[in-house]
Formats: C-alpha cells, structure tokens, sequence
C-alpha cells in the first residue's frame, strides 16, 4: 500500500483513546493519559489523521532555539510507508521557521529500528544516558542539526 493521503492537526483530548492504542501498540511501558495530555507553552502535540482515522501521534517541544522531539508513534500497519519521514520533515520545516538550530531526542538503545529511521535522516548520536528507561535500557540522545 502506498502512503495514504493525510493531514496533521492539532491533538486534543478527543483524539485520547486513539493515541493511547498507537502507544500501547508500540511500547511496553506506552505513555500515561496524564503524558498524552500535558502541556506548556512550548508544547507541540500532533495527530496525523486519514479521513477521519488516527493514524500517528507527534509531542515535541520548541523553546527559543532548540526544538526537541518527545514522541512520534504510528499505527503498526502504517508504519513504513513514509508518514514517520514527513513528519520529520513537518517538524523540520517549522523549526526552521522558528529559527532552531537544533532538534533533540531520547531513543532506547534497543530500539534498532527507531535508530535507524532517525540516522536515516540526518540524526547523529551525540551522547548515551545509561539505564535511562524502566526497562534497564540505556538512551541515545540524538541531535539533528538545521542549516543556517
Ligand atoms: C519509528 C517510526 C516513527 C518511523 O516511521 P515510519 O513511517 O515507519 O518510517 P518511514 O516509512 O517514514 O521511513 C523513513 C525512512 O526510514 C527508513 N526506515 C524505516 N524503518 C526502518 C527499518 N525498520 N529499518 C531500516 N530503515 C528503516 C526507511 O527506509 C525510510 O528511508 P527512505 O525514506 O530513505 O526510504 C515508526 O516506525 C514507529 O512509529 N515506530 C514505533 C514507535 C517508535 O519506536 N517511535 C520512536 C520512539 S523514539
């Protein structure tokens, strides 16, 4: 199937029950609804929708001129089709335009596939926090440095 046609919109807590299956999907120890929920003001927090249909859930975070991502996860069966890249590219785009020079994130180390989705597109591991997560796993921090 090829990448099928989507928006990204805004979250808000009607689209709570779906994040939580994307989440629980995807993760041993997904998200809790209060993680889902929280915000401040440099809280972004996304949904990628496909006629009607929650498809993926996007939380990062721009503060002046670093940006960070602290989630991206998509339905299984939409993974691989490009959406994880465009929205790479979304949050890209409009760290530019907030003039960020860097995007930062925290991935498990077993998490291969994840790793090589972000190395894939430009990220360089730039440090590692040892047994970060719940499960004993150590964190690669990831650094995605924008042009000037
Ligand atoms: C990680 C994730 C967000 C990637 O999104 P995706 O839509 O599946 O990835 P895409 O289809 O956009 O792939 C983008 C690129 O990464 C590469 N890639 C994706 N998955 C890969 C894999 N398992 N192995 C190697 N390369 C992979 C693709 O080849 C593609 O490269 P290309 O654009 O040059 O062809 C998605 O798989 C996901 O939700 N995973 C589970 C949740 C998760 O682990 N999130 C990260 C937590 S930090």
């Amino acid at each position: 199937m090829r990448k099928p046609k989507i928006k990204i919109v805004d979250f808000n807590p009607n689209y709570l029950n779906s994040v939580k299956v994307i989440l629980t999907e995807n993760f041993e120890y997904p998200w809790s609804e209060l993680q889902i929920l929280s915000e401040n003001r440099f809280t972004i927090k996304k949904v990628v929708l496909s006629g009607g249909k929650v498809l993926g859930f996007f939380s990062g975070e721009i503060i002046f001129s670093e940006g960070s991502i602290t989630m991206i996860a998509l339905k299984k069966e939409f993974q691989g089709k490009g959406i994880g890249r465009y929205l790479l590219d979304w949050f890209v785009s409009l760290s530019k335009e907030r003039g960020v020079n860097n995007i930062w994130l925290e991935v498990s180390k077993r998490n291969k596939k994840a790793i090589r989705f972000y190395e894939n597109y430009g990220f360089i591991t730039e440090d590692i926090r040892p047994s970060y997560y719940k499960d004993g796993s150590d964190a690669l921090i990831m650094r995605y440095p924008i042009d000037p």
